[in-house]
């Protein structure tokens, strides 16, 4: 291996206790016991098979079986002061497919996750409307509604890279994102009951929208994105919004930054221009080299990484068939191709897409390699149907400097050891 490999490893180690599982190769490279081993799983009558199991009254509503109890959000205590302003990371190194079930799907507060009933539910719509409106949840079934699937990354993921590899595990570099199926109704249906006349010419139109938790969470939002393919949602992945992600109704904003999608959404203000509130001023920002920062950065650019092999997911078993896998996501359209490479860049393999790229989701890839047991700097890179190429961290830093925390969508190393463990590095 030529590549040099740096890492912050004792730091990292420490705060890492107990979410790593322990891993280990296991000697012998076949996928499968060659049959008349005996095995006493197969040739003693089993425990779970010699009475009954539960009835179907001991679960309404269930919840994953114990022994998947790792499989969970998480968040780093030294990242920030309290919990109430804090933020949990999904484990996308234990997950497969696409779909993030609600119960792990991070969380970010300002101040707290609020509950709010569906009849104390309000949702204002007024500024430069022709009629200023207030919906209860009740009016709001009654619009005709969309369905569609959508990640939604905190501006901020990643964003303890930007110095050098900071985090061991893929649920803490990347896991500030999920991807849900959406239920709800497209804000430009609740506009235009409203009336957009009063507003005149709409290509310099705003919307202000905020929520009804403390911090309010307040952003502004261009005219047009406003009537593209924003949603005011009320379901995700099929049931009502958890509490964490904005029940009873959030707004749903395709490819841009997660602190556009205002959870316990309750104000939408039509005005003339933006308001330039904290969130999109002094935070969620990037401070260049030079000083200056990047005014307006909403979309989220392509980007990938490698969940499996990863810090939190080994490699369990010994050389032969191994399934690479990882998620690639772009908030300018539909992911068309991702590739993965075990050298630290020198060859690239194309991976294969799990399905066809869907606009503004997640698309999940994977590489079945022959592995031969020696260590891999893994990498994958996505491409976008824009034909943006995920950069590398070297590219990223030389257009953005090290003074950011946000948007950084640069290219993850694992350095996977022969033993199969994985750790978080920088290739140079
Ligand atoms: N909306 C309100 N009202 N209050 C908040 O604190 N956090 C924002 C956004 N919407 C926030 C909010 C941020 S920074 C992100 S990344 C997303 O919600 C996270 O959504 P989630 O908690 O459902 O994952
Ligand atoms: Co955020």
């Amino acid at each position: 291996m030529t590549a040099d490999k740096k890492s912050n490893g004792a730091s990292r180690r420490a705060f890492l206790k107990g979410a790593v599982a322990a891993g280990g190769a296991v000697a012998g490279a076949g996928m499968a016991r060659a049959a008349g081993e005996p095995d006493p799983l197969i040739t003693e009558v089993q425990e779970w098979a010699s009475g009954f199991g539960e009835g179907v009254d001991a679960t309404p509503y269930g919840l994953p079986i114990r022994f998947e109890d790792d499989v969970v959000r998480r968040n780093v205590e030294w990242l920030t002061a309290d919990t109430i302003s804090s933020i949990n990371f999904t484990p996308i190194h234990a997950l497969d497919g696409t779909i993030t079930p609600q119960g792990c799907a991070f969380e970010r507060h300002h101040s707290g996750a609020i509950e709010l009933k569906k009849e104390d539910y309000r949702l204002m719509i007024n500024g430069l409307v022709d009629k200023p409106l207030v919906f209860t949840y009740a009016d709001l079934e009654r619009f005709p509604r969309e369905n569609h699937v959508y990640f939604c990354e905190c501006a901020a993921n990643t964003g303890m890279e930007w110095a050098g590899a900071q985090l061991n595990g893929a649920q803490f570099t990347h896991g500030m994102i999920h991807n849900m199926e959406y239920s709800g109704v497209p804000l430009r249906t609740l506009l235009e009951e409203a009336g957009l006349d009063a507003a005149g010419d709409l290509a310099d139109k705003w919307i202000y929208v905020e929520g009804a938790d403390a911090s309010s969470n307040g952003r502004s939002i261009p005219m047009d994105k406003a009537l593209d393919d924003v949603l005011v949602a009320f379901k995700a992945n099929g049931e009502a919004l958890r509490k964490e992600h904005g029940y009873p109704v959030r707004l749903v904003v395709p490819g841009w930054e997660g602190n556009m999608w205002v959870k316990w959404l309750r104000r939408v203000e039509v005005m003339d221009a933006p308001v330039q509130s904290r969130e999109e001023t002094s935070k969620y920002t990037d401070t260049l080299a030079d000083g200056t920062s990047r005014k307006w950065t909403w979309e989220m650019d392509a980007k990938s990484v490698v969940t499996s092999p990863s810090p939190q997911s080994p490699i369990t078993h010994g050389p032969g068939p191994l399934v690479i896998t990882g998620l690639a996501w772009s908030g300018r359209g539909a992911i068309t191709r991702v590739d993965v490479t075990t050298d630290g860049g020198k060859n690239w393999t194309q991976a294969r897409l799990a399905k066809d790229g869907e606009s503004k989701a997640l698309s999940r890839f994977y590489l079945e390699i022959d592995w031969d047991g020696s260590e891999m700097l893994l990498q994958s890179r996505a491409h976008d149907e824009t034909g943006y190429v995920q950069p590398t961290k070297a590219q990223l830093r030389e257009v953005r400097g090290e003074n950011s925390i946000y948007h950084n969508n640069c290219i993850q190393t694992w350095w996977v050891k022969e033993s199969g463990e994985a750790e978080n590095v920088e290739v140079s």
